[in-house]
């Protein structure tokens, strides 16, 4: 530690003289250089180069590899330190590596949590050793938790379930959830449940099955649909997947009934083997939550806490424990009809990725 106090501090010293002579230097408009040359009281411990932990539950779906990627850039240009370490969906072992992560210095921690209520824990030893946390997507509950950053997941569930009853009038549907140890997965069941709840009550809808899908893995999700499938010798009009890994497993059984394309189904992530299916019609729709957006917003967030300042919170949402300073991001709809606008025009696919065989 001593030694890297000393090392800012030349660091420091450097920055100063090269902003005195050459005014502020690099591209770097972020105030940073304004506020190391402004004070002569600014201590050398306060002024180290800020260093974030980033702490991911896994890199199983397209959209988490994409977070890591975008962190781990945005870090870069803003010139701060980022420390990673992806939990592989197992609570004991992403607490170990938080430990690991407070114990080199971090001033931030970003977390992701794999269990939202044993995360809990966890992010009280960060506070222990006087380090702020964003729960990063996923909320954390039943504890203190500095800022939530993520999208409106409700009104995630609420686009599935509309897309649903939008391309299903009557039948028989397979409603799955997401992780039970995941929030979100809470969250999107409450918003679907608005469209899907009224045409259950109503007798349009028939629920054959309704199960959530543990760790999210399209395995998981392919087994399920296959039990509904078996059990009700095929007769399944709709199904309502949580996300586009479980809907790539759901899919994979409905094809071997010969029934892919057949049965209206839901996603959620944009990944590109889903547009793919939305292209070809075997899913039909998907989600588009900017990842892009989220995490260079969660590398804003952390540099602003660390330096002592309002990362501009604005929305409260509810952990069981307290209400936690928020900020949600908007999410889209998104199928054959809008495909193209929102998923290739934002840049977030390629229209060759997307449309090659
Ligand atoms: C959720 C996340 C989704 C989905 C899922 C599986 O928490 O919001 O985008 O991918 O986890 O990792």
């Amino acid at each position: 530690m001593k030694k890297s106090v000393r090392i800012a501090a030349m660091a420091l010293a450097g920055i100063m003289s090269i902003s005195l002579f050459a005014g502020c230097g690099a591209n770097n408009s972020s105030g940073s250089s304004a506020s190391n040359s402004s004070t002569a009281t600014s201590s050398p411990a306060k002024d180290k180069k800020i260093k974030i932990g980033l702490s991911l539950p896994t890199q199983q779906e397209e959209r988490w590899v994409r977070d890591k990627a975008t962190m781990e850039e945005a870090a870069k240009k803003a010139g701060v330190e980022i420390a990673v370490q992806v939990a592989n969906m197992d609570a004991a072992k992403q607490d170990s590596q938080v430990e690991n992560l407070i114990s080199q210095g971090i001033d931030v921690l970003i977390l992701a949590p794999h269990d939202a209520k044993a995360a809990a824990s966890t992010v009280d030893k960060a506070h222990k050793a006087g380090i702020k946390v964003i729960a990063y997507d996923r909320l954390v509950m039943g504890t203190d938790v500095d800022v939530y950053l993520s999208f409106d997941n409700v009104k995630v569930g609420e686009l599935q379930g509309k897309w649903l009853t939008e391309h299903l009038d009557k039948g028989n549907i397979v409603w799955l959830a997401g992780s039970p140890t995941d929030n979100n997965a809470t969250l999107f069941k409450q918003g679907a449940a608005k469209y899907l709840q009224p045409k259950i009550d109503s007798g349009d809808y028939k629920v054959v099955m309704e199960q959530p899908v543990v760790d999210w893995k399209p395995d998981n999700a392919l087994k399920l649909m296959e039990n509904a499938l078996t059990a009700n010798n095929n007769n399944v009009q709709g199904v309502l997947a949580p996300n586009d890994g479980t809907a790539g497993g759901c899919i994979q059984a409905l094809a071997a009934q010969g029934l892919a394309g057949k049965v209206p189904i839901t996603g959620q992530d944009s990944e590109l083997s889903a547009a793919k299916r939305i292209v070809e019609g075997t899913q039909g729709m998907t989600v588009f939550k900017d990842t892009r957006k989220l995490g260079e917003a969660a590398i804003d967030a952390a540099i602003k806490m660390a330096k002592g300042e309002d990362p501009g919170a604005d929305q409260k949402v509810n952990n069981e424990k307290m209400d936690v300073p928020s900020i949600l991001l908007a999410a889209e709809a998104v199928d054959k009809t809008n495909i193209d606008k929102i998923l290739i025009d934002s840049g977030y696919l390629k229209k060759e990725d997307v449309y090659s065989k």
